[in-house]
């Protein structure tokens, strides 16, 4: 088995290597960029700053609880989760980057007011992942997916957001735990960036995360065994078995927050499965959403050598055909990604 090399970089982190520094090392790296990509991820990190800023004081700032509304999936809506979305729609329409942005509290695209510069980009957000957790101080997170805007058609365009994942320029999450967190691809590997409260910068922590071939955690909500279909039983039991590819049963944790579960699969090596719930009629197709939640942390573990599905097909490879389409999703090392493809199509 390939050992996981994802180390904390404690070099880098003592040397102080800032999000700023690595990104424009990156940038003098690509004679074509313009610097607009440069700025872009510094006004979500000057928002995910703010987000993190009230996460740390929730408990003392009346900031726990729900808003009383219902968003566009049906969910209750946190104060915090509000606040979020606020923040990041308030900061990132004003930055000039973008020309559309889709939220999963929004219902609709969200346009650049027309009093306001427009950029290359468009922006996919869950602005706050995992926000059940908040009342009981859980690790939670934003999840974003940036793509170039389609030229040929206008500004808030919907086809903007109806592309494939493998088209992202770049994708990452902020994570809001022990301590905030910023992992990030464009496309030449995964980065962590730990933020010193201290400094209030992003340094250097995880220098190019790479994923085990084989995990050992299992990551999904098992309450749910009885709604779903015989095939997706199997993986689950397959990952429970002494008589798996491993050897042994690989271990369960569930957190409740895609992000943080992702991340500490990330870390460690291991597969998170939302599968489909045919007796639920909201999630007939799973719960996660594909353009904010499935495709960038698919576009993450792929850059680390791992892969994602949603049973079927690379989530990578599915065109999104609205918003807020939610697809079933097993992301995660790769071999055991592909154990699970195997055993839903039924090729064993
Ligand atoms: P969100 O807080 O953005 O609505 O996302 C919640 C998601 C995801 O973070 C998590 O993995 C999943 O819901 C948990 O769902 P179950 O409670 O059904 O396991
Ligand atoms: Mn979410
Ligand atoms: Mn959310």
């Amino acid at each position: 088995m390939k050992k996981n090399n994802s180390s904390t970089d404690n070099q880098s982190y003592r040397l102080g290597i800032t999000i700023t520094e690595h990104l424009l090392l990156c940038e003098d790296e690509c004679p074509a960029a313009t610097g607009q990509f440069t700025r872009l991820l510094s006004e979500l990190i000057i928002s995910a700053k703010l987000i993190s800023r009230e996460v740390n004081k929730a408990g003392l700032a009346d900031l726990l609880g729900a808003t009383g509304d219902i968003n566009v999936q049906g969910e209750k809506v946190l104060k915090l989760d509000e606040f979020a979305n606020q923040a990041l729609i308030w900061r990132m329409q004003r930055s000039g980057l973008l020309c559309a942005m889709a939220s999963e509290e929004n219902a609709d695209v969200i346009e650049i007011p027309d009093n306001m510069p427009k950029g290359n980009y468009v922006l996919a957000f869950d602005p706050l992942d995992g926000s059940a957790n908040v009342d009981a101080n859980a690790s939670i997170g934003t999840i974003f997916s940036i793509h170039r805007r389609v030229e040929r058609t206008g500004c808030g365009s919907l086809d903007n957001f109806l592309r494939y994942g493998y088209e992202q320029v770049a994708a990452g999450y902020f994570l809001y735990g022990s301590s905030t967190m910023l992992v990030y691809t464009a496309g030449n590997g995964v980065h962590g960036f730990t933020l010193d409260p201290s400094v209030g910068e992003f340094l250097l922590s995880h220098r190019n995360i790479t994923m085990p071939d084989r995990g050992k955690i299992y990551s999904v909500n098992e309450a749910y065994t009885e709604y779903w279909d015989n095939r997706t039983k199997t993986v689950v039991d397959y990952f429970k078995s002494s008589k798996n590819d491993r050897g042994k049963p690989y271990t369960a944790r569930y957190i409740g927050a895609l992000v943080a579960d992702f991340h500490r699969n990330l870390l460690f090596g291991g597969i998170y499965m939302y599968p489909a719930d045919r007796q639920d009629p909201h999630k007939p197709h799973g719960k996660l959403r594909l353009l904010c939640e499935a495709a960038p942390l698919a576009f993450l573990v792929e850059q680390a050598g791992g892969a994602a599905t949603d049973g079927r097909q690379r989530i990578l490879d599915i065109k999104a055909s609205e918003l807020h389409e939610r697809v079933p999703l097993f992301i995660g090392c790769k071999a055991d990604v592909e154990k699970a493809t195997e055993i839903l199509q039924d090729k064993q």
